[in-house]
């Protein structure tokens, strides 16, 4: 077969994966891409994401998004027009911030929003690799001085930001010399904080001990973390979910580790109405990466136990508002979803069913993890 009718075909065998028609199955996943370690990845393969991530930052914004909720409930700014395709993806993601965190969504929304992306990439900007992962268990024990963080200004995802420029990343393909524009919350270049303790003066009264307010952030990803998040909660997806999303677990550390956008917090010159939080954690391209992980370790935890491979339990409203309340219900109260509930994607993708996601080598996924 001619190399471009392959592609072609392969592409259109994705996008009717992905359409969220019903009717594919683990019999249509016969060869699952595989998703590498980005430390996994030859020069030319992180070359090929980035240049494909870049390319999304070029493209124009689709005007089907559709922002679902009110903004005096999300908190974000209007959705800007003169934005790119990648700050859609981000936009969509800030929308429904309060829809998939802390919600039963938390850990199927995700995985399905890595895969749109992912495809996006392929279909969009001629992508033909899988979606990385970055594994922050290799490097919990020094997570400033990690390798991932690499200044190559082609194949190098970048080192910290430069605090005498607003934590602006100074190097590697997302500098803020690069052709890599962020429009959210305000227009800025990639910004990144090293923290060391995320959880210091914690905000939210009672929901965390005194003792994990000094934590730092790399011991909620130490690899006996890790083992006792994948090898414990038999059965009991509330339960894994909740250690894996809660305040002092792996998911947040992570992000607050990094801080600047995967953190979340406002770029100095934004309006002064910014509000920080998850919202516009996806500025950050390692958000990919990162995500890639969480769902890695979703699978590694469905693969461990019979009982946990069609495990769902969530509730669709979070329960943010005292610690009581929070313990009580951490994947969000009622109305419960099911595995028949359908996914908000703002108008950018079809709407998925939960079940559709619930596994990686069937519905309309087809991937592993290396
Ligand atoms: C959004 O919420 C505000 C405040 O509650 C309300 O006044 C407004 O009508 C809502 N907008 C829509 C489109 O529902
Ligand atoms: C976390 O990182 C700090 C700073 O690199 C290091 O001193 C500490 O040992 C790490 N903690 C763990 C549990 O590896
Ligand atoms: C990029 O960052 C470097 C280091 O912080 C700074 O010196 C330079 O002025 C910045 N350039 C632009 C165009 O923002
Ligand atoms: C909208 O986005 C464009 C492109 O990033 C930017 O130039 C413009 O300043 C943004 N407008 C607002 C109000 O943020
Ligand atoms: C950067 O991180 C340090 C902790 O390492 C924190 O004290 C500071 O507030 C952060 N600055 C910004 C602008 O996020
Ligand atoms: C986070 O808090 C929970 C509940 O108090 C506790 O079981 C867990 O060990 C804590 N995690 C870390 C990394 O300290
Ligand atoms: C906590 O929030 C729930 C839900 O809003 C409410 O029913 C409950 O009374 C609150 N409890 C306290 C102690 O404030
Ligand atoms: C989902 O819907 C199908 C048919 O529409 C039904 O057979 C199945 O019982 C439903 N499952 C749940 C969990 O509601």
């Amino acid at each position: 077969m001619l190399p471009h009718l392959k592609t072609i075909l392969s592409a259109a065998v994705a996008l009717l994966a992905l359409s969220g028609v019903p009717g594919a199955d683990a019999a249509a996943c016969k060869n699952p891409a595989v998703r590498k370690e980005w430390r996994a990845l030859t020069k030319t393969e992180r070359v090929e994401w980035i240049d494909a991530v870049k390319c999304l930052a070029q493209l124009p914004h689709d005007e089907n998004l559709t922002p679902t909720v009110n903004r005096s409930i999300s908190n974000i700014v209007a959705l800007n027009a003169s934005g790119s395709y990648y700050d859609d993806f981000v936009y969509m993601h800030m929308d429904l911030n309060t829809r998939i965190h802390f919600t039963g969504l938390f850990l199927p929304w995700h995985r399905w929003y890595v895969a749109v992306y992912e495809n996006a990439l392929k279909t969009k900007c001629g992508f033909r690799g899988a979606s990385p992962y970055w594994d922050w268990v290799k490097d919990s024990a020094d997570v400033h001085d990690s390798p991932i963080f690499d200044a190559d200004p082609e194949s190098g995802l970048g080192g910290w930001g430069d605090p005498a420029n607003d934590f602006r990343v100074p190097n590697g393909a997302f500098s803020n010399t690069s052709d890599f524009h962020l429009t959210y919350p305000s227009p800025h270049t990639l910004r990144r904080n090293y923290t060391l303790q995320p959880l210091l003066n914690f905000p939210l009264p009672g929901f965390l001990t005194a003792a994990d307010e000094q934590l730092d952030g790399n011991a909620t990803f130490t690899p006996a973390e890790r083992d006792k998040l994948v090898n414990g909660f038999v059965g009991d997806f509330k339960g894994f979910q909740s250690y894996f999303e809660s305040f002092n677990g792996s998911h947040g550390a992570v992000h607050l580790t990094l801080g600047g956008d995967l953190g979340g917090t406002c770029p100095d010159d934004a309006p002064s109405d910014c509000v920080g939080g998850p919202t516009f954690s996806a500025n950050e391209p390692i958000f990919w990466l990162h995500h890639g992980m969480v769902d890695r370790l979703w699978t590694q935890w469905q693969d461990k136990h019979p009982e946990n491979k069609h495990a769902f339990f969530g509730g669709s409203v979070e329960a943010l508002e005292n610690a009581t309340y929070y313990k009580e219900f951490p994947n969000g109260a009622a109305p419960f979803f099911n595995l028949n509930s359908t996914m908000p994607s703002d108008g950018l993708f079809p709407q998925p069913r939960i079940a559709d996601v619930m596994s990686t080598t069937a519905g309309m996924l087809c991937y592993v993890y290396e």
